[in-house]
């Protein structure tokens, strides 16, 4: 299966964002062929500030090798490093139906709420639909709000095909867990919109100090309470194996502990379970020659590969 998948370089990851999404886009590098690209094309649509996209860039690059995506197995790369995706664009765009994308979220949310929109967000699930068809993408891992593109996408592939001869591979989503929710400081969805969110490298001291202002409710110590559905114990549960789960849902139940004390074995968790990749992040941030080399070699591959596509596709319309 190829898999491909792009990432929004907007700010730094939290943990909702690694147990939801990260995590498993890292894992399906193993047995497949992965392509992971950082989506600055689609960033421009928000971020209007060029030192700052260049940095968010690199960032969500150093992320995702710190956090284990290995750039022997899987293509990492930018995604403007490959204009033929830009190019591939303009031909799915000569076949969308505006009603098409004025039925999309990003836009129709936009424009309920009394804003202007530009081409660029207008016409973002046809580039989306670039990016995937350039690659001949099988799956595509995506959260619930990307459904409704990879849908956009496998219309404008069909149409194409029908009308031109088969040239797209029609993709399909992966969509995540969505009960997999992680909830944030608050008990709430963890979101960089609410405000609940903590990072997941963020500075250990910073992170505990976050990690002890959660709120929790105010039963007494001794009463016990029932973990499933309690927030701590739901973070908690993300960072331990199954043994330690167990041994904390028995606290639980028995009653007799404190808030604080799960709030301390959290912390420790949360530190030792991201301590790889933080150090892995500081040894690559110490190394930028070759995170650039990575990301120039993804380039070429996925170049290698666009190219080929979009030749295609252009032989079959007529250009060439
Ligand atoms: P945010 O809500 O912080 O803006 P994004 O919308 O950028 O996060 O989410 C990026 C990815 O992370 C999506 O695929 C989404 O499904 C996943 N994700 C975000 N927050 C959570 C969460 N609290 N629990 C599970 N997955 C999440
Ligand atoms: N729009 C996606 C998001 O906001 C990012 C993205 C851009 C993407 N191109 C893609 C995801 C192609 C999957 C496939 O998360």
């Amino acid at each position: 299966m190829r898999v491909l998948s792009g990432i929004q370089p907007t700010g730094r990851p939290h943990w909702g964002n690694y147990f939801g999404a990260i995590r498993q886009y890292i894992d399906l590098q193993h047995g497949n062929e992965a392509y992971y690209f950082v989506a600055d094309l689609h960033a421009l649509t928000t971020v209007r500030d060029p030192e700052r996209l260049r940095q968010n860039v690199i960032d969500a690059a150093l992320d995702l090798l710190a956090l284990g995506l290995d750039p022997e197995k899987a293509v990492l790369f930018r995604q403007s490093d490959v204009p033929e995706v830009s190019e591939l664009c303009w031909l799915l765009m000569t076949g969308t139906p505006m009603g098409l994308l004025e039925r999309c979220h990003a836009y129709k949310d936009k424009k309920e709420k009394g804003l202007t929109a530009d081409a660029g967000l207008f016409t973002y699930p046809v580039l989306m639909s670039a990016d995937i068809l350039a690659y001949d993408a099988d799956i595509v891992p995506v959260g619930a709000d990307q459904v409704q593109h990879i849908e956009v996408c496998r219309d404008l592939a069909g149409s194409f095909n029908h009308v031109f001869g088969e040239t797209f591979v029609l993709p399909k989503a992966r969509t995540l867990d969505a009960s997999a929710k992680v909830p944030g400081t608050d008990g709430e969805k963890m979101s960089k919109s609410y405000n609940n969110t903590i990072e997941l490298f963020e500075e250990p001291k910073a992170m505990r100090k976050k990690i002890m202002r959660i709120a929790t409710d105010a039963r007494p110590m001794e009463e016990p309470k029932e973990p499933e559905g309690d927030h701590l114990y739901q973070l908690y549960s993300l960072f331990v194996d199954d043994e330690r789960r167990e041994a904390m849902a028995a606290m639980y139940r028995r009653g007799g502990f404190g808030y604080g004390d799960v709030k301390k074995a959290l912390a420790d968790a949360a530190e030792s379970f991201f301590a790889q990749a933080r150090a892995k992040r500081a040894e690559l941030v110490a190394d930028m020659p070759r995170v650039n080399a990575i990301l120039a070699d993804g380039a070429a591959r996925a170049r290698k590969k666009a190219a080929a596509t979009l030749l295609r596709a252009q032989q079959n319309c007529g250009l060439k």
